[in-house]
């Protein structure tokens, strides 16, 4: 088998790539840290639809169970698809729990999110062909890191999102038999976020002074 073989199939399906590797691009490692969970997104950086397109296209570079390739993409750039997403998906649960557990919990540090002028105003709604089942969430999930990681590439950032209405999904044209299993948010990010390397639970991320901080398990707790 020559050397390209794989690559030149690929590209008898995919058409050529519109991109070459470059040396010297980010490292994993860079791309990981910038991957995070964001809530408040710029709205002076739309998000294109051909953007949204090339994060949808990883799908066709990855793994599934048994190859089944279950998963179907709705990409939302529309105004007013986007506010209606917005209408029908959840973010910080664990602000809105500690809101609802103390009263008193200041609005800065345990805010409702996103903040107003920073909803998401572009997503990929994830749908399955068949009803979720423990493989279909492992695709999933390697679908929705591969994605968010895409993005990372071209400067943007993303929620993976699973607190959604359901069957507010199943309303877009074409979606029809399918299931609706998350929604991805994409923008630029609006916020500052830190890694908070620790030892030991509480996980619970947090702000303090306008700074998102997620608190990460080091990896000698982790090594068994
Ligand atoms: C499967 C999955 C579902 C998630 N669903 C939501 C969600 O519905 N709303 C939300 O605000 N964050 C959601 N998140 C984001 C997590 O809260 C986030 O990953 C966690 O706080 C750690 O932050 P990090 O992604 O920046 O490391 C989800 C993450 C994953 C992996």
């Amino acid at each position: 088998m020559a050397d390209n073989y794989l690559e030149k199939r690929f590209e008898e399906f995919n058409g050529p790539r519109t991109k070459t590797v470059r040396k010297g691009g980010p490292s994993l490692d860079s791309l990981l840290l910038r991957n995070r969970s964001t809530r408040g997104f710029s709205h002076g950086r739309p998000v294109l639809p051909e953007e949204l397109r090339q994060i949808v296209a990883v799908n066709t570079r990855i793994a599934s169970s048994k190859n089944q390739q279950a998963l179907r993409f709705k990409v939302v750039t529309d105004g007013q698809e986007a506010s209606f997403v917005n209408a029908n998906i959840k973010m910080g649960a664990l602000f809105r729990a500690r809101r609802a557990a103390d009263a008193s919990a200041s609005e800065s540090d345990c805010p409702s999110l996103p903040l107003p002028g920073t909803e998401p105003q572009a997503f990929i709604i994830i749908y399955g062909t068949h009803p979720e089942d423990p493989s279909l969430d492992i695709d999933l999930g390697i679908a929705l890191q591969s994605m968010s990681l895409k993005a990372v590439e071209l400067g943007l950032n993303c929620l993976m999102i699973r607190a959604f209405n359901r069957v507010a999904m199943l309303s877009f044209p074409g979606t029809e038999g399918l299931v609706p299993l998350a929604v991805l948010a994409v923008g630029k990010s609006a916020e500052t976020i830190y890694l908070d390397p620790v030892q030991e639970p509480p996980l619970d991320y947090f702000r303090k002074d306008g700074i998102h901080y997620v608190p990460k398990l080091s990896l000698d707790k982790i090594l068994l």
